[in-house]
């Protein structure tokens, strides 16, 4: 007899279904062991291993500098507490645009080293032939469309993307690109919500949402915004779920004055 409880896992079918059934994706983004095991145990349907580690764990202003070395890292540290989840791992930056072989190779260093369950990249019709060259490797691509942070210098800012008709009819194009080219799933970040139900509809494939409205498959959100440790990060698409920056803040200044007084620790916690 088994130990080990049955645990239905997540996989690229699964989103499918999910979506040809109406029933909506919950994604996160997760970047170390201990909260990937809470989200994973609380129903989150896929973790992202999003290089918004960039932001959020290494205080960069940009995504840009985050490495494969740095994504595989986190990546590992994830898988090592998933049991359910789908783990998609951004690749980063410098490690698929305009070279095909340079991005199997890093994708395949991606599932090899982490035994995650996918990779995401950003993109339309510019990175198709790297998606091509991935997917026929085996390895699930989701794509990024809308706001793509790694262009964030070929944009200027991160407002909403595709409200012009000539950058709304791109984006129409290169979701069903990349629907032909064989991803499974693909994140809509920061356009005209109607423009997000009109090609969600258009494809046979899971949209995902960030700030996309909710008409998406399925939303995602970074973890650090969703819980108030990002405080200063506030745009209209987050909704918080804790103050957890605050609450922090407290149990530590808390800490602080217990060690200054010698309160802590007490005879019932010492040896
Ligand atoms: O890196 C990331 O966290 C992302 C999400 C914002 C979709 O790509």
């Amino acid at each position: 007899m088994s130990i080990h409880k049955e645990v239905k896992k997540v996989t690229t079918n699964t989103l499918h279904k999910m979506k040809e059934n109406g029933e909506k994706i919950s994604m996160l983004t997760a970047y170390d062991f201990s909260f990937a095991k809470i989200f994973d145990t609380a129903g989150i349907d896929v973790l992202l291993v999003g290089d918004s580690a960039g932001n959020v764990i290494a205080g960069y202003e940009t995504t840009l500098p985050v490495t494969l070395d740095q994504m595989i890292y986190h990546a590992q540290s994830v898988v090592r507490a998933v049991n359910r989840s789908l783990v998609v791992v951004d690749m980063p930056f410098g490690t698929y645009q305009g070279n095909s072989e340079i991005a199997l190779a890093s994708a395949i260093r991606i599932m090899k080293e982490t035994g995650g369950h996918s990779v995401k990249m950003e993109g339309g019709e510019e990175i198709l032939d790297s998606i091509k060259k991935i997917v026929s490797a085996g390895i699930p691509v989701m794509g990024h469309l809308g706001l793509t942070p790694q262009s964030i210098y070929k944009f200027g800012t991160y407002t909403v993307r595709a409200k012009e008709e000539l950058e709304a009819d791109k984006l129409r194009k290169d979701i069903k690109l990349l629907e032909e080219a064989g991803c499974f799933a693909v994140v809509l970040e920061k356009i005209p919500a109607q423009l997000a139900k009109e090609v969600t509809a258009s494809v046979s494939i899971p949209t995902i949402g960030i700030g996309a409205g909710g008409d998406c498959d399925g939303q995602v959100l970074v973890m650090h915004d969703i819980l108030g440790i990002t405080t200063e990060f506030k745009p209209r698409f987050l909704r918080q779920y804790l103050n957890l920056g605050e609450q922090i803040d407290t149990a530590i200044k808390k800490y602080v004055a217990d060690v200054k007084s010698n309160d802590f620790p007490n005879a019932s916690e010492s040896y």
